[in-house]
């Protein structure tokens, strides 16, 4: 029977060795990326890709990228959770498709329409516009300088926008982790890897960046370090 939330959450820990004799299943690592996709993503852009990897030269070749890391090299299966902040508007134009198909479906408000369809055709296009970093500049000049008189969204640079795609990856990657502890089966996300290598390994774009690399399988009697460690909750957590 699955873990509830709670019960998967207490479960993961980053497993570092796996248990070579127990095999995972490539259905239900597959059914837990469906999961991943399912996680909330800033502008509903999916700027995300996750590559599965089962194949013995392609996993070697990470494994050795993560610098031989245990928790790679042990592993059954590698996931490779990438963001695309290059397919901005392949995405803009497919959230364009599926509105104006709902539209046509279901009566909506006009006004409702604007805005909805203008925020793909207007505001991501200026938001996510770049030429060489010049322009973001230029638009986090003008957007400081607004925001001394109102609140303004200031993520405009291509460094931020950067940040914004993986923080949805990585929203992705824990409904990814969660969705494997459910079922009993564990991971280990790694950002210890050299990512110019696993783009060049997984034949990547210019465009694409390496947000994690999660090995995946069945603990070892000898697979998590030691009891989990966190800083008190009061250390962290302001009621306001
Ligand atoms: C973004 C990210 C990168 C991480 N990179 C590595 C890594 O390269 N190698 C590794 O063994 N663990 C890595 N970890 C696992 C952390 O060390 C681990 O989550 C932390 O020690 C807490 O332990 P727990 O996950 O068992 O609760 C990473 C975790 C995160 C979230």
């Amino acid at each position: 029977m699955e873990k509830t939330v709670s019960e998967a959450i207490a479960y993961r820990r980053s497993v570092r060795i796996y248990n070579s004799d127990e095999e995972i299943s490539y259905e239900k690592v597959v059914d837990c990326l469906k999961n991943a996709v399912l996680a909330p993503t800033s502008s509903n852009l999916q700027l995300w890709e996750f590559y599965h990897v089962l194949d013995k030269t392609t996993k070697d070749s990470i494994s050795k990228a993560c610098f031989n890391q245990p928790a790679a090299k042990t592993a059954q299966q590698l996931v490779v959770v990438v963001t695309r902040k290059d397919l901005w508007r392949k995405r803009a134009k497919a959230n364009l498709s599926f509105l104006e198909h709902q539209f046509k479906k279901e009566e909506t408000d006009n006004s409702k329409k604007k805005i909805a369809l203008s925020y793909y055709k207007k505001l991501i296009p200026s938001l996510y516009t770049e030429f060489l970093g010049i322009l973001g500049l230029v638009k986090y000049g003008i957007f400081s300088t607004m925001g001394l008189f109102k609140p303004m969204y200031r993520q405009v640079r291509q460094s931020d926008l950067r940040i914004v795609a993986h923080k949805s990856a990585a929203l992705a990657a824990q409904n990814f982790m969660i969705s494997m502890a459910a079922i009993g089966y564990d991971t280990c996300p790694m950002e210890g890897s050299d990512t110019k290598r696993i783009k060049k390994i997984l034949n990547l774009p210019w465009g694409a960046e390496i947000n994690m690399v999660i090995g995946c399988g069945i603990r070892d009697s000898k697979g998590v370090y030691g009891p989990r460690f966190r800083v008190p909750f009061k250390e962290v957590y302001y009621k306001l």
